[in-house]
């Protein structure tokens, strides 16, 4: 390893060890991984969501026998909204619309493992986000997924 590597490595370890410090292991885990992020055409329902700190979410729906099937999410905001996005469309499958419309940013946290109180916000943009898709389901839509 050459000294530029050697810097480079070691410079991400210190990365690693301060966001250890600042986020939990499911945190960090959604925020490197998301499983749920991407378009996902054709949806039943899809929000688009700008929060009050400028960062914007999407979030597409995908209903099957009355029930969200899947949902997917897109952002340009922070680690942890990538990370609310993934947690609230992965807690919200095998939900109805109805049930889903109860999630509340706090279970998103919960989910998480906790969240510093800075990044509730990016919690409560999920799920507002998420609010606002299943608000423009249409009835008919609905049945059509029954
Ligand atoms: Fe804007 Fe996290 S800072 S969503």
């Amino acid at each position: 390893m050459d000294r530029l590597d050697r810097l480079v490595s070691e410079l991400q370890n210190e990365i690693d060890e301060k966001e250890r410090a600042i986020y939990s292991a499911r945190v960090l885990e959604q925020a490197r991984n998301p499983t749920n992020l991407g378009r996902l055409e054709p949806a039943d329902a899809h929000a688009s969501y700008t929060g009050w700190c400028g960062d914007t979410m999407e979030v597409w729906i995908h209903l099957q026998g009355g029930a969200i099937r899947q949902a997917s999410f897109m952002t340009d905001g922070c680690g942890p909204a990538v990370a609310c996005g993934n947690m609230v469309t992965t807690l919200v499958v095998g939900m109805t619309p109805d049930e889903a419309n109860q999630v509340q940013p706090q279970d998103v946290i919960r989910a998480l493992d906790g969240l510093p109180e800075e990044s509730a916000h990016c919690a409560e943009l999920a799920v507002t986000t998420l609010r606002r898709a299943l608000a423009g389901l249409q009835p008919r839509d609905a049945a059509a997924a029954q």
